[in-house]
């Protein structure tokens, strides 16, 4: 097991999000975590990367493991560098004013130095033609869907193995949403692990291996996608009737 989540209970001062939730995610794995507005979603993804405080909340139980072992106390900066998981955020957050190419060398910070980073501006830009085009472009130019390209292609040259994605088809064309879940499938085709955050359960669902659902910050179902996918309640709830 790569990353379990266990029994966690987390604060915002006195706003409890999360009741004690538990789930895992298997090295190669795509794993959705599904649910309404407020159910926690972010919160869970934002405990998981310790992000400092206001975005992460206080853990007051439970724990978090990464290969069996704790990262309460680990740094957001050793989550991305040691555990190489990479987060690509609600809301994107790339840096309007600089260009393309800046957003995705500025990702590389946690890099060895030196390191020979070409194929891997490469691969994304294979993954990502697009991105190509518009390198020396200011990011603040590009279309929403261009800049969900960007998001990922960043949390990609940290050399992340694990990948951590919080509603990546916001705010994009049915078309845009459909391009960007077929990448996430090649890249996990191709070895990375996979936490996708959606509100979008069927979308979701028909990418991921496992899934659960998360309601006011308690599991409320889990299983294989299939499973979920026919599952009444989800059905009626998360996935239009
Ligand atoms: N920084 C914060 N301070 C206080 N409360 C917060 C903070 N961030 C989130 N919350 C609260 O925690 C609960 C869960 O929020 P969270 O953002 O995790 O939900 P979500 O499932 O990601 O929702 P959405 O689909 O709208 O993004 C909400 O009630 C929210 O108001
Ligand atoms: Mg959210």
């Amino acid at each position: 097991m790569l990353l379990s989540v266990e029994n966690l209970e987390v604060k915002y001062g006195n706003i409890q999000p999360l009741h004690g939730i538990s789930f895992h995610v298997n090295e190669g794995e795509i794993v959705t975590l599904i649910g309404a507005n407020g159910a926690g979603k972010t919160t869970s993804l934002h405990s998981i990367c310790r992000l400092a405080p206001p975005e992460a909340p206080r853990v007051i139980a439970g724990d978090i493991k990464f290969r069996g072992e704790s990262i309460l106390k680990t740094s957001p900066s050793d989550v991305v560098k040691n555990l190489k998981m990479a987060l690509v955020p609600e809301g994107r957050h790339i840096f309007g004013n600089l260009t393309v190419m800046e957003n995705l060398e500025l990702a590389t910070y946690s890099r060895e130095k030196g390191a020979d980073l070409k194929q891997e501006y490469q691969r994304i830009f294979d993954l990502f033609p697009r991105l190509h085009e518009r390198r020396q472009q200011r990011s603040e130019s590009l279309s929403g869907g261009e800049q969900q390209m960007l998001a990922v292609g960043r949390a990609l040259m940290t050399g992340c193995t694990f990948l951590l994605l919080d509603e990546p088809s916001m705010g994009l064309a049915p078309r845009l949403k459909y391009d960007l879940f077929r990448t996430l499938k090649r890249l996990n085709e191709e070895g990375m692990t996979i936490l996708l955050i959606e509100q979008n359960a069927s979308l979701a669902l028909h990418l991921a291996h496992r899934g659960y659902v998360l309601d006011t910050g308690e599991i409320a179902a889990e299983g294989t996608s299939d499973e979920l996918l026919g599952n009444p309640d989800v059905k009626k709830a998360y996935l239009g009737g």
